[in-house]
């Protein structure tokens, strides 16, 4: 694969740490040296749609595989399946009806990142972002430059509206409005809500290497061009090598206010459990969330939800309202109940 992180890049960085002096040369190392970094227990925790990328991405690093390689491969299942409406193919356009994906990544072991915003006709923006990430010099590239980027490392431009998901425009677009010239769609026929679907995913092996993804078609709906917390590091995800990686779906706009990746990571290096983590990311997100963002009971009428991974192995996830994730449990990847700071809305 000519965008897989390759081994003799990762040697190429252990190569410079020991270069600068962090290592002591070969013939003089003493064998503590060598153990001083403990193993880790391998892990991955993802969004609930990232239960069948779990179990690749898993195989994959038990092979030997790099763990962004590996978590790109799991999200990439999802944004190739044209019924996940909330990423790549067949993922819910904007209120023209153009499909603009969004997706971001780090590498722990390099401290390296990339991201693409508002990608159009291009279905794994998660590869793409991975690209920007090994061979350039930025960080996100956005809109046409990121398209003609990525076809200019072999992707195909493609239609990326399924017949369901344009289907699920037009019922949205007859909709809209009360005095347009646009016939309502009859009362009781299929309405779709305006979801927030995103798959984020953070993976760490048994050499405690971390890297993280998040990838999405955004808000359905939005006005052209908007971007969400995906795509912007630090928000849709982060990772620290030294402490662990983060990041969310649901209401990006809530996410991006408190650079909710990079602070979960942030308390993670305080001490706290990658669930009491994203539990206080949460709280900072309520905390800075305007009026007309809540509910007459006083919480947020938005769904969000953090996941993160620690160093050690541990991992876990918390929402506004109870909800799902994926994570591995030693064996396969499983579905587990968030921890949340409200009870389910009535
Ligand atoms: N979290 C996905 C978005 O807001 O676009």
């Amino acid at each position: 694969m000519p965008d897989a992180l390759s081994r003799r890049e990762f040697l190429g960085v252990t190569g410079a740490v020991v270069a600068a002096g962090h290592l002591a040369p070969p013939e003089t190392l003493a064998a503590p040296a060598l153990i001083l970094r403990p193993a880790s227990r391998p892990m991955a925790v993802s969004s609930l749609n990232g239960l069948r990328g779990i179990n690749l991405a898993m195989e994959m690093v038990q092979r030997g595989s790099d763990t962004l390689d590996a978590a790109v491969e799991a999200v990439k299942i999802q944004e190739l399946d044209p019924e996940d409406q909330s990423v790549g193919y067949g993922g819910l356009p904007n209120e023209d009806g153009v499909v603009q994906l969004d997706a971001s990544c780090m590498h722990g072991p390099t401290r390296r990142a990339g991201a693409v915003g508002a990608l159009e006709n291009i279905k794994t923006p998660s590869a793409v972002a991975r690209l920007v990430l090994k061979y350039t010099n930025h960080i996100m590239l956005v809109g046409e430059g990121a398209k003609r980027f990525a076809i200019s490392y072999g992707f195909k431009e493609e239609d990326l509206l399924t017949p369901s998901s344009r289907e699920l425009w037009l019922r949205w677009r007859a909709n809209r409005g009360a005095t347009d010239d646009w016939l309502d769609v009859p009362a009781g026929e299929k309405m779709v809500e305006r979801p927030t679907g995103t798959i984020n995913f953070n993976i760490v092996d048994g050499k405690g290497d971390i890297s993280s993804v998040t990838t999405t078609s955004g808000l359905a709906w939005k006005i052209p061009g908007r971007v969400g917390d995906s795509p912007i590091v630090g928000a849709g995800q982060y990772t620290d090598n030294e402490i662990g990686a983060a990041g969310s779906t649901g209401r990006g706009e809530s996410n991006i206010m408190v650079c909710g990746g990079f602070l979960t990571v942030e308390f993670m290096r305080q001490g706290m459990s990658p669930t009491d983590a994203c539990l206080a990311t949460l709280k900072r997100v309520v905390a800075m969330t305007p009026d007309r963002l809540m509910l007459p009971d006083g919480t947020p009428n938005f769904g969000l939800t953090f996941y993160a991974v620690n160093k050690k192995g541990e991992a876990g996830a918390a929402s506004m309202r109870p909800t799902r994730y994926a994570v591995f449990d030693g064996k396969e990847a499983v579905a587990r109940d968030t921890a949340y700071l409200y009870p389910r809305a009535k």
